[in-house]
C-alpha cells in the first residue's frame, strides 16, 4: 500500500452482526482503509477453555476485505476472560501491597505468568493458523498498550522470576550484594533465594533492587511479546507492532522499538492544555525516533473527547485535523483512532467514537470523513507520505535515567520528562527541530546534541558524549548528570564522572532552592533561582535547581552567574571549548525565556538550520513540504515560500484560522 492509512479500532464484537454491514459502508464514506480488529476479542474467540469460536470474526474479516479496509489484526491477549483466571487465580497480578486484581476490568494478567503465557500462546496460534493466510490482514496488533495498568507484579511467581533475571544478570550473589550495595541497613542476601520484588517496606527501599525490578518487570512484557510474535512468524511474514504509550515509564521503547517492524503510539492530548501541542509535537518525535527516522504510525487518538480524565474536555473544532496533521508532519503514515463506532455499553461508552452516540450528522463524524478524504488526495503527493523528518538537533533520553532520577530518597523531587519538555519547548521556540536518541547512539550527524539530565549514566555513556563533543559536536549538558553509575553508586571525587573533562568543570554540592517546608505546610513552593549573563539576554529566572558549579579548566568560560542565594556569583552556564567542539553546562532550570534565549545562542554558533517562529504556530518540514498548524486563538499570517497542498494557495501571505494546517511545497 502506498498512501496513509487511516481508520481506528474495531470491535464488533460490541455490536449486533447487523451494525457490521452499515460499519464497513460508513467506513468507506469516512475513507477508512485500516482496521484494528479482535484487541479485546479474547472471551469472544474462545468462550470456554479451549473452545474457539471464529465464525463470527471470519464474518468481520471478510465484510472488511469486501469492503477494502484492511484489517491490523488483533492476537487478542490484552484481556483474559473470567474462566481463565477462575480457573487459574493464581495467574492475577499482585501489587506491591499484596492486593490480588481480579477479572471484571482488563488487563489482569501477571506478566511472568507460564499460565497466562500458556492460554495466551494457545490463543495467537489458534489465530495465526486460521487468518495467517487471510488476504484481507494486513498487519499484524500484538497484544495491546502493554504495562498501560499492569507494569509490575509482585505476586510469588513473578519473584521467582525476578530472582532468575537476577541470576542471570549478576551470576553470584556476591556481585547482587556489592551493586545494590547491601552493606547499607543491614540488606545482605546470602543466597538468590532470599531476594524478593520491592514489595510495600516500612521506609526506602534499596534504590538498586527498585531499580533492577523496574528492568526485570519491563523485560517481561517484552518477553511476552517476543513470544507471541514468535508464533506468528512461524507462519507470517506480515509486519508486526505493538502500540506504544509515547513517554511510558515503565517500558524502555528503545529496547522494544528494535523488536518491532513498525512503531505505533498511542496519544491523548488533553484539549484543555494550552501546553498540549507542544507536548504532543515532543511525543510524536520521539516515536520517530524510536524507529530511526522511519514513519510511524497513529495507533490510537481520540475523535473527540476520552472518558478518563478528571474534566474531559472535547476538541475544538478543527482540532483532531490540526494534531493529526502534526503527526503526518513529524513522521507519521497513518492516522487511527480509539475508537471506530462510540461503545454504547461498558466503561468506555463515555469516550468519543469516529461514529458517535449520535451517528453520522454529527461535527465529530462529519471532521471524521473530511480528513479521511484530505488524507486520501495527499496520499497522491510527492515527497510527503513515506518522506523523511531532517532535525539537526538531538535530545539523549534514557529510560534508566528517568527512573533513576524520580525515585525516593532522591536530592529533590522532580519529573524527568518535565526537564526533557523544558528543552524540547527552547529549541522548539527557537525554530528547531528535534530528534531523540540513546546517549551512546551514533550523535556525530548531529550539529547540536542536549543532554537535559542523565542522573545515572555508565562509563559507556559519558564517554560516548565526550566523544561526540571532541569530534567536533556542541553538547549542552543540563544539571543532575553523571551523579550516579547505572547500578546508582555515586561517583565520588567530584560529580559528572567522565564529562568533568568533556566540560572542563565538576560539581562539588547541590543546592536546589528549597521552599519554607515549615512555613508553608503542604505548599513547599521552591523560591526561584536568580541567574544573569548575556547569554540568557541580562537577568534571568530559573527554578528548580542549583549546583556549586568548580571550575577546573583553564578554557572553560562562564556564560552566566547565580544572582543572590548561597550560589551568588558562582557559574550557572558555563562554555568549553573541547577538541574540536564544544560542551556546555547549564546547572539549573532556565525558565522559558532564558532557556530558549540560551539554546537560541547556542545555535547560531552550532550553525544549525531554523524553521520559521510564529508564536502559538507550529512548522515543521517533511519531505520537500513544510506543514504549518496554527493552534492559537487568533489568525496568522504565513510567509513560505511554495504552493499549499491544501488549498492550492500560495504560502507566502497565506492564513491561517485557528486550527487551520497549511502544507506547503516548493
Ligand atoms: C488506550 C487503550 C484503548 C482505549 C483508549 C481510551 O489506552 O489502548 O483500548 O482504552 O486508551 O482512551
Ligand atoms: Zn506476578
Amino acid at each position: 500500500m502506498s498512501g496513509f492509512w487511516y481508520g481506528g479500532d474495531y470491535n464488533p464484537e460490541q455490536w449486533p452482526a447487523e451494525v457490521w454491514c452499515e460499519d464497513v459502508r460508513l467506513m468507506n464514506r469516512a475513507g477508512v482503509n485500516l482496521a484494528s480488529v479482535g484487541i479485546f476479542s479474547w472471551a469472544r474467540i474462545e468462550p470456554r477453555d479451549g473452545e474457539f469460536d471464529f465464525a463470527w470474526l471470519d464474518e468481520v474479516v471478510e465484510l472488511l476485505h469486501r469492503g477494502g479496509v484492511r484489517v491490523d489484526l488483533a492476537t487478542a491477549t490484552a484481556s483474559p476472560p473470567p474462566w481463565l483466571a477462575l480457573a487459574h487465580p493464581e495467574m492475577l497480578p499482585v501489587t506491591a501491597e499484596g492486593v490480588t486484581l481480579s477479572s471484571g476490568s482488563r488487563q489482569a494478567y501477571c506478566p511472568s505468568s507460564p499460565v497466562y503465557r500458556r492460554y495466551a500462546g494457545r490463543l495467537v496460534e489458534a489465530l495465526v493458523e486460521r487468518y495467517a493466510g487471510n488476504p484481507a490482514v494486513e498487519l499484524w496488533h500484538v497484544n495491546n498498550e502493554y504495562g498501560c495498568h499492569v507494569s509490575h507484579c509482585y505476586c510469588d511467581t513473578s519473584a521467582a522470576a525476578f530472582r532468575s533475571w537476577l541470576a542471570a544478570k549478576y551470576e553470584t550473589v556476591d556481585a547482587l550484594n556489592d551493586a545494590w550495595g547491601t552493606a547499607f541497613w543491614s540488606q545482605h542476601y546470602a543466597s538468590f533465594d532470599e531476594i524478593l520484588p520491592p514489595r510495600a517496606a516500612p521506609t526506602f527501599k534499596n534504590p538498586t533492587q527498585v531499580l533492577d525490578f523496574d528492568r526485570f518487570s519491563a523485560d517481561e512484557l517484552l518477553e511476552c511479546y517476543r513470544a507471541e510474535v514468535a508464533i506468528i512468524r512461524r507462519s507470517s511474514n506480515l509486519p508486526i507492532t505493538t502500540n506504544f504509550m509515547g513517554f511510558f515509564k515503565n517500558a524502555d521503547y528503545w529496547k522494544w522499538a528494535a523488536e518491532v517492524d513498525i512503531v505505533s503510539d498511542d496519544a491523548y492530548p488533553d484539549p484543555a492544555d494550552p501546553l498540549s501541542p507542544q507536548y504532543a509535537a515532543m511525543q510524536r518525535d520521539l516515536m520517530r525516533s524510536l524507529g530511526g527516522g522511519k514513519p510511524w504510525l497513529l495507533m490510537e487518538q481520540s475523535p473527540g473527547a476520552v472518558n478518563w480524565r478528571e474534566r474531559n474536555a472535547a476538541k475544538l473544532p478543527g482540532q483532531m485535523r490540526a494534531w493529526s496533521y502534526q503527526c503526518i508532519g513529524r513522521g507519521a503514515d497513518g492516522i487511527l483512532f480509539f475508537q471506530w463506532r462510540q461503545a454504547a455499553a461498558g466503561a468506555e461508552k463515555f469516550h468519543s467514537g469516529m461514529v458517535p452516540h449520535g451517528g453520522t450528522d454529527t461535527r465529530v463524524f462529519r471532521e471524521v470523513e473530511a480528513l479521511g478524504a484530505e488524507l486520501r488526495s495527499l496520499s497522491e503527493l510527492e515527497g510527503l507520505y513515506g518522506a523523511a523528518v531532517p532535525a539537526d538537533v538531538a535530545i539523549v533520553f534514557d529510560w534508566d535515567a528517568w527512573r533513576a532520577v524520580e525515585q525516593e530518597a532522591s536530592p529533590t523531587r522532580i519529573s524527568y520528562v518535565a526537564g526533557v519538555f523544558a528543552w524540547y519547548r527552547a529549541l522548539s521556540a527557537a525554530g528547531l527541530t528535534v530528534d531523540f536518541a540513546r546517549a551512546d547512539a551514533a550523535l556525530s550527524g548531529y550539529r547540536m546534541v542536549v543532554v537535559p539530565s542523565l542522573f545515572a549514566a555508565s562509563d559507556g555513556q559519558l564517554a560516548a558524549l565526550d566523544t561526540y563533543a571532541t569530534g567536533g559536536g556542541t553538547l549542552v549538558v543540563g544539571y543532575l548528570t553523571g551523579i550516579l553509575d547505572e547500578n546508582l553508586h555515586a561517583r565520588t571525587g567530584g560529580y559528572l564522572g567522565a564529562l568533568r573533562e568533556t566540560l572542563g568543570v565538576w560539581i562539588e554540592e547541590f543546592a536546589p532552592p528549597a521552599g519554607p517546608d515549615l512555613a508553608a505546610l503542604g505548599g513547599r513552593l521552591a523560591p526561584p533561582v536568580a541567574v544573569q549573563g548575556a547569554v540568557l539576554g541580562g537577568a534571568a529566572s530559573a527554578t528548580l535547581w542549583g549546583e556549586y558549579v568548580r571550575v577546573e579548566s583553564p578554557s572553560v568560560s562562564v556564560q552566566a552567574e547565580f544572582d543572590g542565594g548561597v550560589l551568588d556569583g558562582l557559574p550557572a552556564v558555563t562554555r568549553h571549548e573541547r577538541g574540536s567542539g564544544t560542551a556546555w553546562y547549564v546547572a539549573t532550570q532556565l525558565d522559558e525565556a532564558p532557556l530558549t534565549a540560551l539554546v537560541d545562542a547556542i545555535a547560531a554558533e552550532a550553525l544549525v538550520e531554523r524553521l520559521p517562529v510564529v508564536p502559538g504556530v507550529e512548522f515543521v518540514r517533511r519531505g520537500s513540504h513544510v506543514v504549518a498548524i496554527n493552534h492559537s486563538g487568533a489568525p496568522v499570517t504565513l510567509d513560505l515560500p511554495g504552493t499549499d497542498a491544501l488549498t492550492g494557495a500560495s504560502g507566502d501571505g497565506l492564513v491561517l484560522a485557528p486550527q487551520g494546517v497549511a502544507i506547503v511545497g516548493a
